[in-house]
């Protein structure tokens, strides 16, 4: 019931909910931080779809336990990665999906794939990147010394980990840090970051400008 005076107009403030597509791999972590937030209303988007190179991965169980569509597309039956990507591509067109969300995917996308989602892939690496792009980047820190590290949610471009920078959060390396030490530190921030910087995107408040990304 609304007590309005007869003829006042009511107005509902309108959200603009993102369609967002989430490419998974493997234990699915963050994916699950950001169901959380979801379901939590931190963010305007609805997880459409949430797809996977690997049938195997609990990522898409998480998924399932949350009634959200999985699917599993083999990339042993395409000749091409681009091939590949087409049919990923054509998933999440049906879908109509406004942001595509890496979280543990392990495959590097296609020219194709990146012109096609230009400034709507979103990837998260364990260190603050530019250092330590690439596989076991917690290790690599490690094994380098650093005395920081932390977690990086970025824009993906053609290159590895190199496109522009949304988010970071850095954390301390202690002298007794293993990589899988650090590694579990720098997941629980990941876990702040990532749904952090889809809901900055679903709000609009995104905006690149050659490699900078500003926050409106
Ligand atoms: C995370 O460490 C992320 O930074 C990297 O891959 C890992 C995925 O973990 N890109 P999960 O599958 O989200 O648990």
């Amino acid at each position: 019931m609304t007590n309005l005076v007869p003829g006042t107009k009511l107005v509902i403030e309108e959200k603009v909910m993102i369609n967002i597509g989430v490419l998974v791999s493997g234990r699915g972590t963050n994916l699950q931080a950001i169901i959380e937030a979801i379901e939590e209303g931190k963010i305007e988007g609805e997880i459409k779809v949430v797809i996977s190179d690997n049938p195997d991965a609990y990522a898409l169980k998480r998924a399932k336990q949350h009634n959200i569509e999985t699917q599993y597309i083999n990339f042993k039956k395409f000749k091409k990665r681009e091939d590949y990507d087409k049919e990923i591509i054509k998933s999440l067109k049906e879908k109509k999906i406004d942001l595509v969300v890496l979280a543990g995917y392990m495959r590097i996308l296609s020219p194709y794939f990146i012109r096609t989602y230009k400034n709507k892939i979103i990837n998260i690496h364990p260190a603050l990147l530019p250092s330590f792009s690439g596989l076991h980047a917690q290790g690599q820190a490690v094994k380098y010394g650093v005395k920081v590290s932390g977690c990086t949610v970025h824009f993906v471009d053609e290159g590895v980990d190199s496109g522009p920078i949304v988010l970071q959060r850095a954390l301390e390396v202690k002298d007794d840090d293993t990589e899988e030490s650090l590694a579990e530190r720098i997941l629980k921030e990941e876990h702040q970051i990532y749904p952090q910087a889809i809901q900055l995107f679903s709000q609009g408040r995104l905006m690149i400008k050659g490699r900078k990304v500003f926050i409106k």
